[in-house]
């Protein structure tokens, strides 16, 4: 590992923003954004204890540098915000930058996304952002994007119902991947969930919700190169059959896979 790599390793250790792997969160997320408001150093996460959800808890995955949990976090002050992502060294970045601005409603949890329903309980979480995800293009990977029932089923145990002000209860996709857009829909569609917004080309729309002006590192990066940022708004409000499953995976195959995205992709996926 390099040199760089390894500081901001250590760094996050440090940092009270940063949690790595917690144990034991589920109901507690009031309590920890209480204390570190409280600007608490050292806060032991196996003293908090589980409070009523007082603010909004926004929940980016697989936020890599955390623009969304930033950027988010500097526009609602009133809400909370975590970024979580597997590696370290990304999270460093927006940690770093919500500590130096001193802004306590933001927080990182360093762990894999498929353990992410052992970090918080039933209703905990308001919305949920995916921005710029890896596709996982390969038909045999559809089980890994973030947007597969698999993962869906994940989210409903701690994601609160939609409400009627579609304030609640949303999840949100931004990506450059075609492919990724129309799989989600197909979700959508198969599963007999609510889309609650689609544009497969937000930028050209007359008027863009404000959120989605923030820019990832990713969406600078291209990978794509479709030319066109996809946005969907969806809701979790129906049970996700698992008998439906084998459906979908025979239903994407229709889907265009574009070769040079593949490739783009993958020469990313080590870095
Ligand atoms: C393509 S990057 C996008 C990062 C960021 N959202 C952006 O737009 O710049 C995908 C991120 O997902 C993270 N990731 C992928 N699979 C994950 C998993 N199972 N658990 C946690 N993080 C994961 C990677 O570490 C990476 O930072």
């Amino acid at each position: 590992m390099g040199q760089k790599k390894l500081i901001k390793f250590a760094a996050i250790k440090e940092y009270e923003n940063v949690l790595e792997y917690p144990q034991d969160m589920q109901g507690k997320w009031a309590a920890f954004f209480g204390a570190l408001e409280k600007e608490t150093t050292n806060i032991h996460t196996e003293h908090l204890t589980i409070h009523p959800i007082t603010k909004p808890l926004v929940v980016e995955l697989a936020c890599g540098r955390g623009e969304y949990a930033v950027g988010l976090g500097r526009m609602f002050p009133e809400q909370n915000f975590i970024g979580i992502d597997i590696k370290g060294n990304r999270i460093w970045k927006g940690a770093s930058i919500a500590n130096k601005e001193g802004l306590k409603n933001i927080a990182f949890v360093r762990t894999q996304i498929d353990q992410v329903a052992t970090y918080f309980g039933t209703n905990e979480v308001s919305e949920i952002w995916i921005t710029f995800p890896d596709p996982q293009l390969r038909w045999s990977k559809a089980k890994k994007r973030l947007t597969h029932p698999k993962f869906l089923r994940l989210y409903q145990q701690f994601l609160k119902q939609a409400d009627a002000s579609n304030k609640t209860g949303i999840v949100h996709l931004k990506t450059d991947s075609p492919n990724l857009f129309l799989f989600t829909l197909k979700v959508i569609e198969l599963y007999g969930l609510n889309l609650v917004y689609k544009t497969d080309d937000l930028y050209a729309e007359a008027t863009i919700d404000p959120r989605c002006l923030i820019k990832t590192y990713y969406e600078g990066k291209d990978i794509a190169q479709s030319n066109k940022i996809h946005y969907i708004q969806f809701t979790l409000d129906k049970d996700l059959p698992l008998s439906l499953d084998e459906v979908l995976k025979e239903a994407i195959k229709d889907i265009p896979l574009d070769a040079g995205e593949l490739l783009r992709m993958q020469s990313y996926e080590q870095e």
